[in-house]
């Protein structure tokens, strides 16, 4: 029996280094994208995907997260004075209901799969879906709700994959493909950041998955791997044959929003991609283009 996905765990732990300084007071997760940050963007996609359950795996320095998913009655007090019915449509349409969200902290950077390990209590004995929020994914419906119609069909594990240049698979979890047809690529291995050289594919894992409960044992099970942290990909390696395993070539593009440049071009095209600014947006980018 393929049971049904209602909790995702939003691993938010992680420094923000790459980001620095602009995440030396403040989560990089609360990068704004155009008006909304990171993980507005991944707790929408989830809610799109019928999540009802939402845990945060969160660290120190990361209450701006916290306050964004709670009420502000203050600002909702003046919008409302003010007769500003948009903006409170836009502070509250999209929050989780009381209850609905979780936190726990991760307190040590040991890593994705020690990440997903610390919400082993919260998720309990059920599948589950992670997203990384740095991955941002602009996609007619949704890459999760494209998963999930997927694996409510075959079950197991999934993960989103994407082809990479060559060159870049030393900074993904790299797929060994089996069957690929259609969108779904079967995951016959798993390897955390390979050279190049040592590549099994160019199909990169893409920052959501949905996870059989069987994980947490397998995480705890492994070493730790590449950058001496305890990976998850190494974890799902693990289950390979276990449970079925695919990869859903979701449609859409993904923005690298923990690179600089990734996130640039996530807010050019966001800001293209949305009526009230498209034509705004694009008369900057030609006057700009002109200069160049
Ligand atoms: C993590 C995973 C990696 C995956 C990537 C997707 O790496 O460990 O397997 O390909 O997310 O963004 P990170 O980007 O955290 O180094």
């Amino acid at each position: 029996m393929i049971r049904p996905v209602r909790t995702a765990v939003f691993p938010v732990g992680g420094l923000g280094t790459r980001f620095l300084p602009a995440t030396k007071a403040m989560p990089k997760e609360m990068l704004p994208v155009v008006d909304k940050p990171l993980i507005q963007y991944a707790v929408e996609e989830a809610q799109a995907a019928g999540i009802e359950e939402f845990i945060f795996v969160t660290g120190r320095g990361k209450h701006a997260i916290e306050d964004h998913f709670d009420r502000s009655y203050e600002l909702e007090d003046v919008l409302r004075e003010r007769d500003k019915t948009d903006m409170l449509e836009a502070i509250n349409s999209w929050m989780p209901k009381a209850g609905a969200v979780s936190y726990t902290r991760q307190m040590e950077p040991q890593g994705l799969g020690h990440a997903v390990r610390c919400a082993k209590a919260l998720v309990g004995d059920e599948p589950f879906a992670v997203l990384l929020a740095d991955d941002l994914i602009l996609s007619p419906r949704g890459c999760l709700v494209e998963m999930v119609e997927a694996y409510n069909k075959v079950g197991g594990n999934m993960i989103a994959a994407m082809d990479v240049p060559q060159e870049h698979t030393r900074r993904y979890g790299i797929v060994k493909p089996g069957k690929d047809e259609d969108k779904l690529v079967e995951v016959k291995g798993l390897v955390e950041k390979p050279n190049p050289a040592d590549a099994p594919s160019r199909t990169a894992v893409i920052g959501r998955y949905i996870l059989q409960p069987s994980v947490f044992d397998h995480i705890d099970a492994v070493e730790r791997g590449a950058g001496g942290e305890i990976q998850l990909t190494d974890a799902l390696a693990r289950m390979i044959g276990e449970v079925p395993f695919h990869g859903l070539r979701f449609s859409g593009t993904r923005y690298d929003c923990g690179d600089k440049v990734g996130f640039l071009h996530a807010n050019i095209a966001f800001a293209l991609h949305r009526q009230d600014m498209r034509k705004d947006a694009a008369a900057i980018i030609r006057e700009i283009s002109k200069t160049l």
